[in-house]
């Protein structure tokens, strides 16, 4: 029988990816879409273009998490296997700006969605994606899955909630709940406010002589930087283990903000420092301290080892906004 998987936030980057990569281990890949979301598909646009593929082994269906009977109602009629849940207001700085909207989406949202499991007669196989975020300024470095949760941002704090009731949902009702923690993971598919994403477009623009000047925030602000699609290989890895359990998806190694300068601007024969300005405006009122993972359990007991290196990801991403001038 074909594997049925559900996905909420199919459209963003990890989305997109694990889309396809389910798809290739023969899926048929179910995504839960909002009414508003036609720009933001186009991360999907390749497998809508396919009829091979679109409404023969993709479905879209709209469902949001603030409208749980609805999502309810579509998870019924699917009855996925595998339900990944990755959707979110994903944008650190911009949850002190909208903190209600990121707690009721990111936190309320994942606790409707497990409310709506724990009801079903045969729940499916459920994947959190959560975040370094709820270690804020941890205790211990590098973090493990065991490292105390100490957020110190809106965005953190409703990762905090929602991980903690994924792991008592698993306690309480049996759900085969997973929570993976991931640390940054970036790719050409990254949303353009992120700073990876900022920066490698900025180079590729800069070189085309469209723009002169880049405006940033903290350039020594440090993160674990790894490729997205090892870490939805990870997301899916750890629905296959036989038992549920919390993972760690990181890298291990820090980078900061102007290594990513340098990277990008490398790529494209330009030196960063006659460009980039500093905008008070983009400094966040706390950044998180070491944030870097351990992630020897998801490498033992899964068999993950991230592939793409900083270096590599960073002149994927830069050379690609060069092919869109
Ligand atoms: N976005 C942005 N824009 N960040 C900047 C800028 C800028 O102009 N200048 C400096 N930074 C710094 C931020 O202050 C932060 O320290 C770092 O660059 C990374 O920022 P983001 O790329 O926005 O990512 P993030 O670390 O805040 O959050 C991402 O990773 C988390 C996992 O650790 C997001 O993907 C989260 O959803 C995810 O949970």
């Amino acid at each position: 029988m074909t594997k049925k998987a559900f996905i909420t936030g199919i459209t963003g980057q990890d989305g997109s990816y694990l889309t396809e990569l389910l798809l290739a281990q023969g899926y048929e890949v179910h995504g839960a879409v909002r009414r508003t979301s036609t720009l933001e598909r186009s991360r999907l646009a390749h497998l809508y273009a396919d009829p091979a593929v679109y409404n023969q082994r993709l479905f879209l269906h709209y469902a949001d998490l603030d409208d749980p009977t609805t999502l309810r109602r579509v998870l019924i009629k699917i009855g996925p296997r595998e339900l990944y849940h990755l959707a979110g207001q994903s944008h650190v700085g911009l949850s002190f700006e909208i903190p209600e909207t990121t707690c009721e989406f990111t936190a309320m949202g994942t606790l409707r969605l497990l409310e709506i499991l724990r009801d079903l007669p045969e729940p499916p196989r459920f994947f959190h994606a959560t975040s370094s975020e709820i270690f804020g300024k941890p205790e211990q470095s590098p973090q493990t899955e065991h490292t105390p949760m100490a957020p110190i941002n809106p965005y953190g704090c409703a990762k905090a909630f929602a991980t903690q009731l994924v792991r008592v949902y698993r306690a309480s009702y049996g759900l085969f709940a997973v929570n993976g923690i991931l640390y940054n993971h970036e790719s050409p598919r990254r949303g353009e406010n992120f700073v990876t994403r900022k920066i490698c477009r900025a180079a590729a623009t800069i070189k085309a002589g469209r723009q002169d000047k880049l405006k940033l925030g903290d350039i020594s602000a440090q993160r674990d930087w790894g490729h997205a699609r090892d870490y939805v290989r990870g997301m899916w890895l750890a629905l296959q283990h036989p038992t549920s359990d919390d993972y760690i998806f990181a890298t291990g190694k820090l980078h900061s903000v102007q290594d990513v300068l340098e990277q990008a601007f490398a790529a494209v024969d330009m030196d960063w420092r006659d460009h980039v300005e500093t905008d008070p405006g983009l400094m966040r009122p706390a950044e998180p301290l070491q944030l870097v993972g351990d992630a020897s359990k998801a490498r033992s007991v899964l068999r993950w080892t991230p592939q793409a290196t900083f270096a590599e990801l960073i002149r994927e991403m830069t050379l690609s906004e060069l092919q869109s001038q």
